[in-house]
């Protein structure tokens, strides 16, 4: 029989809710489009910023927001995206397809968005292409609160008040996009970049290295050992890409139970990566003052047929809420070291939240997932032991189940649940520990459909969403439920504590 059992005396950190932070690049039709329609589109808009996607993500509540890229930050000069719209130059976007990049989307648009969305920016800085000068620059410009040329500029094109910016990145993929380079080479430029990156005033930025990819623990190693000390987050990124390979991606739609089986368990492996670099970052840093920042992950299919290769756009299905559901549970365990994580991408591009076609939006499975899971947002981790079966297919094995369990402000205790079987429904018996937390009441939601490749479209939008579950059986400190085939649940206790009535 497969058991939980939830030590719900024993807290085991915060969940920073920057682990259910985003990620939006100018890329394809996430910016432009997903975000960015202008004042004078007929879709309904706040200075240019699309209304129903804001208000879908205010529902979710996006608490942080990572931006203008991925590759695309390494090609960025922040001056050509201020000032006038109509003179903003227009530039190519090189990274991304070569199309013709109008700068209308630019820093004052991007702190607008984020005070609309009530998020916390995450602006990503220049390396590979841009100067130190232009960094440090860009700091003044957008958090400088005394008098100079740049905030001068700064109020003549209509911000008068420095923003608050607290995360900012220094480069991206800088081992590839950001300029190939060797960790040793980008450990040097990052200690010269980040002296210039100020914290004027009140405004204290929290800076954010280049970090690896993957399985890539050499560059952790050294960039720990020659710059930890300089900075507050290293990143790291991983993506599940299905198919055989980077070259030879599966569709996102059109997939058996062997390639859904492949995904999960590359999307398992999370939990290995984490361990080992944390375990490399414990070397040099066992306060563990530096934050793990997974700021890209997610699933990397094929484009959808038709649609530029270059702009990423991809459907989403069950199995895309299932990599969603598993990776966010594997971040709350690491809370300890993991401290922001960002989804590539929001709109239109990748595993994104939402899809939208001229004035129409629709919501993914990958959405319903972070609305189930937004209460784990700076809850207390608690302690749990889950012992389940194997999901076995062709000799390969993967756990059946994925959990992760908080206790959040009001007392409530939340389990969130992912049975990763295709085609079986899965029982799982659970129970309180004596010494903590009575559950009370519990209520149950759940993401799944008939198939493993269900997903919503402009013409049936509501293909995929959540429902009521009214399974579970409470009795005293134990429940018991059946998750249906391939789903993620939400069951949300509220619990007295032992002795109390
Ligand atoms: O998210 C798409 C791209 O993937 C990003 O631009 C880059 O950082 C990564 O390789």
């Amino acid at each position: 029989m497969n058991r939980l059992i939830i030590n719900g005396d024993r807290k085991k950190g915060k969940i920073n809710r920057n682990i259910y932070g985003h990620f939006a690049e100018h890329l394809g039709r996430c910016i432009y489009e997903g975000f960015w329609v202008g004042e004078e589109s007929p879709i309904p808009n706040t200075r240019g910023i699309r209304e129903d996607v804001v208000a879908a993500l205010r529902k979710i509540k996006v608490p942080v927001l990572r931006w203008p890229g991925g590759c695309f930050a390494e090609h960025y000069h922040w001056q050509d995206g201020i000032g006038p719209r109509a003179k903003r130059k227009k530039t190519v976007n090189v990274y991304w397809g070569g199309v013709t990049e109008n700068n209308h989307f630019g820093t004052h648009e991007f702190m607008d968005l984020c005070e609309q969305l009530e998020a916390e920016p995450y602006i990503c800085g220049n390396v590979g292409s841009g100067s130190v000068h232009e960094m440090e620059q860009w700091i003044e410009y957008m958090t400088f609160d005394g008098e100079s040329p740049l905030t001068l500029l700064r109020k003549e094109n209509g911000r008068e008040k420095p923003w608050k910016l607290r995360y900012f990145g220094i480069g991206n993929e800088s081992w590839g996009c950001g300029g190939n380079m060797r960790p040793e080479y980008y450990a040097d430029l990052y200690r010269q970049y980040q002296t210039f990156v100020k914290s004027y005033g009140e405004n204290k930025i929290f800076k954010i290295a280049s970090g690896s990819h993957d399985d890539d623990y050499y560059w952790t190693e050294v960039l720990m050992e020659k710059a930890g000390k300089f900075m507050d987050g290293l990143s790291l990124h991983y993506y599940t890409v299905s198919g055989d390979c980077w070259q030879n991606k599966g569709s996102a739609t059109e997939f058996g139970i062997e390639e859904y089986f492949r995904c999960l368990q590359k999307a398992l492996l999370m939990d290995d990566l984490l361990t080992k670099h944390s375990a490399i970052m414990d070397k040099y840093d066992p306060e563990k003052r530096v934050a793990l920042i997974v700021d890209e992950w997610g699933a990397w299919h094929q484009v959808e047929p038709g649609t530029n290769p270059r702009f990423l756009y991809q459907q989403n299905t069950i199995r895309d809420a299932l990599i969603a559901g598993i990776t966010l549970n594997i971040f709350n365990r690491h809370c300890d070291r993991v401290q922001m994580a960002n989804l590539a991408q929001i709109v239109n591009v990748l595993q994104a939240l939402i899809l939208t076609r001229g004035e129409e939006m629709i919501l993914t499975p990958t959405y319903h997932v972070f609305d189930l899971y937004q209460v784990h947002q700076d809850a207390d981790l608690l302690d749990f032991q889950l012992d389940c079966g194997d999901y076995e297919l062709d000799g390969k094995k993967i756990p059946l189940l994925s959990a992760a369990v908080s206790q959040d402000g009001a007392g409530r205790v939340n389990v969130t649940l992912c049975n990763l079987h295709a085609t079986d429904q899965v029982s799982l018996e659970g129970c309180f520990n004596s010494t903590g937390l009575r559950p009370e009441r519990v209520e149950g939601m759940v993401l799944t459909a008939d198939q493993v490749n269900a997903h919503n479209t402009f013409e049936e939008p509501d293909r995929v969403k959540l429902a009521a579950f009214n399974g579970v059986k409470l009795s005293g400190a134990d429940f018991t439920l059946t998750l249906p085939a391939a789903s993620v649940l939400r069951l949300s206790f509220v619990c007295a504590k032992q002795g109390e009535r």
